[in-house]
């Protein structure tokens, strides 16, 4: 998945929903947690069932998330329970919070497992942790192996502040008591735990929604360690996200050519790129599907998947076939690509501009 930009939606404000789904943020996520007051719990969770039911988020290339509440809540059972048996077939994620040891993943898998199997729910939902207390960080080596189920780890700056005690002025900005940047070091080990165990390593809030400077120094601080997103409390800080994390900022986008309908390999292994086609046809469905049905944290397997449905797809079409997709160098040098919604929206647009 595409995780530039993680836009926290509350589930008690369904007013935002439409917004939310209109916006440009990779991923979505239905707030059940600290966005929503105790007493409007029961009511968010039935609010964001109907999101989910009545909304294509997927259907926009956007990875659509429940964050649920922590497991030392009276909450969280029933938001497992009752989101996904009622919308679990359209949802991609849980972000459990305030994750401490691998057995709280454990928890949440072995629900959704059971949830899973008794509604008949085709797709293998994927589970993000937060990892914002000083237990979680005590552990997160620990907690990157804990689940197949896991995908990213997002870096709760608010609540690990919270927990450590840290004199913070504003939610994940800097102290100027502190020479540098006081998150640096927890953020770089949850960075070198993903790193380590195939996980997306995710940065958390920026609250001062009205310091755009600060959240993209921020955000650039943490694309130098290796992080791949950051949240976006705010929709005006969607695009600056999306600005900071798009893979290879100075050459974006590359086509991988697939081939046309006499050409087409199946095989293919999608390397055989050829910037000569004379017609392109943006296979924005084949990729998104690709990019949903993908392997998390493989993004070459997603590639993959994208460029041989393509080859399929483009044996029944007459136009030659294109796969939008970010360039990855792997370790041995060689080149391939990763496969994303909004890669795919973009060159669409670029390419009817051209
Ligand atoms: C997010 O949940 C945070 O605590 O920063
Ligand atoms: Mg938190």
């Amino acid at each position: 998945r595409l995780q530039r930009s993680e836009l926290a939606v509350p589930g008690s404000q369904p007013g935002m929903f439409r917004k939310a789904l209109e916006s440009e943020a990779d991923y979505i996520f239905l707030d059940l947690e600290d966005a929503v007051a105790p007493g409007d719990k029961p009511q968010a969770r039935l609010n964001v069932i109907a999101a989910l039911q009545e909304h294509d988020w997927r259907g926009r290339g956007q990875t659509i998330c429940v964050r649920i509440n922590g497991i030392d809540t009276h909450y969280m059972y029933r938001d497992v329970v009752d989101v996904v048996e009622q919308a679990g077939h359209r949802l991609d994620t849980i972000l459990i919070p305030k994750v401490g040891v691998p057995a709280d993943v454990y928890l949440v898998d072995a629900l959704l497992s059971q949830i899973e199997e008794a509604k008949g729910i085709p797709h293998r939902i994927g589970i993000d942790v937060l990892i914002e207390t000083a237990l979680g960080m005590a552990n997160v080596e620990a907690i990157a192996q804990s689940s197949q189920r896991l995908e990213a780890m997002h870096f709760g700056v608010a609540d690990f502040a919270a927990s450590c005690r840290a004199r913070t002025i504003s939610i994940g900005g800097l102290n100027p008591d502190y020479p540098g940047d006081q998150w640096h070091a927890g953020l770089s080990r949850m960075v070198v735990a993903c790193r380590a165990y195939g996980r997306r390593p995710i940065d958390g809030p920026f609250g001062d929604f009205k310091d755009p400077e600060g959240y993209t120094l921020a955000a650039r601080r943490g694309a130098a360690l290796g992080i791949e997103g950051k949240w976006a409390i705010h929709p005006s800080q969607i695009g600056l996200a999306n600005e900071v994390f798009t893979p290879d900022a100075q050459n974006p986008i590359t086509i991988l050519y697939v081939g046309d309908a006499s050409k087409c390999d199946p095989q293919s292994d999608g390397n055989n790129s050829a910037a000569d086609a004379p017609r392109f046809y943006a296979f924005n469905k084949v990729s998104k599907k690709a990019l949903n049905n993908g392997q998390p944290s493989d993004s070459r397997k997603a590639a993959l998947e994208a460029v041989r449905a393509a080859a399929t797809a483009c044996r029944t079409n007459p136009l030659p076939v294109v796969v939008p997709c970010h360039r990855v160098v792997r370790s041995d040098g060689s080149v391939g690509g990763y496969v994303g919604g909004l890669a795919a929206k973009q060159t669409l647009l670029r390419l009817e501009a051209a």
